[in-house]
């Protein structure tokens, strides 16, 4: 979509629209750009045209504007909706926001009537529903996104679940695993995020429309039939909250940082374990860089742009948070700072689970090193003094005599070997190769029925 560049003294002659009346100076030219959100605000295009649609047919339908205009208005923002999907129509800076943009286009192509759209409306009520509309729809793409992660990392899971690898806590070797049930730990966590995206959806598909400025409207609105209209099943129950509120910002930008957090865990690891030191893997090439300098190498680019975007989501945590923080009601100008973070956020997580969805099935692990590291005589400790245990030693002084064995140097090698020890915890959540296959066919189970209708 073409943007026109900011022009100040362009953007303080147009700013006299809605000024008219009340104003006799024009804006300075430096606030007029400053106060200017279009530059980010027109993506709510779609959904500001929608809210205004469905606004003015609940207006006609309560006999609040003539039926006449209310179709006159209709078409006209299909048609502006037809000339900005088609770049026939650019946003102007110039025009403070998106909803004066779209404002003023139907005007261009009404005339009059245009005029009687913002009737029982204040562009506090129609940015709040904006938001939460596209909010509603972007929602279902990090659905998507989350799906795929899951769906290729239960693959992988599968087709590797005879691998064995040793499990680590502290970074120091611990006890064996199967690199599976390693893996699925991650598609528990991408679960949970899922959960918790479609878990807020309820408290974002609520509808501002009718709160107006902040106390509401004199006519007589059905601010029912408009939510109807929209899609969206409740109204918000407080006209001076409805304008306000931007918890459901809060909580979409916390879920895409805490999937953030996960997806730079899942990164981490990736970049560790194909150094050469751990040698357990090879990323794919195709998501890879090289060196300018250094002809041998094969960074981890992807994963590591993951694991640093973590940080400038966290950013945007902490700048809505602190945008809201002790803002007095209802609608204050600050709240135009909401949308930088939350596009930011949702750009953010969205590319990063794309390109680990991406990556994930071109892992190549390195199977003989792998083995090879399992086969670590240490990882058996655990089990020995389990066996001690089991032959009647308390479990303390098995733990204190498989210590002192190992600090001499013992290994207890061969006795039990890295499949019988994974295959010994043969419980719900354990390690044996039933319980990761059972872990496998619930997690596809609930795929299956993980995206809404
Ligand atoms: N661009 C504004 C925002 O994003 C729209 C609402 C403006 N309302 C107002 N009273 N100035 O918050």
């Amino acid at each position: 979509m073409a943007e026109t560049p900011k022009e100040p003294a362009q953007a303080a002659e147009a700013s006299k629209g809605i000024r008219k009346g009340r104003f006799e100076a024009g804006m300075d030219p430096l606030f007029a750009a400053f106060n200017s959100s279009v530059s980010f605000d027109k993506r709510l295009y779609a959904e500001d045209i929608a809210g205004s649609i469905a606004h003015a047919s609940m207006l006609a339908a309560q006999g609040i504007i003539p039926a006449e205009d209310a179709a006159a208005i209709i078409r006209g923002l299909k048609d502006v909706r037809g000339d900005i999907e088609s770049g026939k129509l650019a946003f102007s800076e110039e025009l403070e926001d998106v909803h004066i943009n779209v404002e003023t286009a139907l005007k261009e192509k009404i005339g009059a009537p245009a005029g009687r759209l913002h009737t029982a409306r204040s562009r506090n009520d129609q940015v709040a529903l904006d938001l939460r509309l596209y909010l509603v729809n972007r929602s279902r793409l990090v659905f998507e996104d989350l799906v795929t992660l899951i769906a290729n990392i239960v693959d992988k899971a599968e087709g590797e679940i005879d691998v064995i690898m040793p499990g680590y806590t502290h970074l120091q070797r611990a006890q064996p695993v199967r690199f599976s049930h390693h893996f699925l730990a991650y598609g528990q966590m991408f679960k949970r995020d899922l959960e918790r995206f479609q878990g807020a959806l309820p408290r974002i598909a609520v509808s501002p429309l009718g709160s107006a400025a902040l106390a509401g409207s004199t006519f007589p609105v059905d601010r029912r039939m408009a939510a109807q209209e929209l899609g969206l099943a409740h109204v918000c129950a407080n006209s001076m909250d409805a304008v306000s509120d931007r918890d459901f910002v809060v909580e979409f930008i916390f879920n895409a940082a805490l999937t953030m957090t996960h997806l730079s865990r899942l990164a981490e690891e990736l970049i560790i374990w194909s150094s050469t030191e751990f040698g357990f893997c090879t990323l794919p090439d195709a998501f890879c860089s090289g060196s300018s300098i250094m002809p041998q190498k094969k960074n981890p680019d992807a994963c590591e742009l993951v694991r640093g975007k973590t940080g400038r989501v966290y950013g945007d945590l902490m700048g809505i948070l602190t945008t809201l923080k002790s803002l007095p009601l209802a609608y204050n100008k600050d709240l135009q700072e909401d949308k930088e973070p939350l596009f930011d956020a949702l750009d953010t997580v969205r590319a990063c689970l794309g390109i680990m969805g991406g990556l994930v099935p071109g892992i190549a692990l390195n199977h003989e090193r792998l083995a090879e590291a399992a086969a670590d005589p240490s990882l058996a400790a655990t089990d020995l003094a389990d066996q001690l245990t089991r032959e009647g030693t308390p479990f303390r002084e098995a733990h204190e005599r498989i210590g002192a064995m190992v600090r001499q140097g013992g290994t207890g090698e061969g006795l039990p070997s890295p499949e019988a020890m994974v295959e010994a915890r043969n419980h719900e959540g354990g390690t044996a190769r039933a319980g990761v296959l059972q872990q496998i066919a619930a997690l596809r189970e609930w795929l299956a029925t993980a995206m809404p209708s």
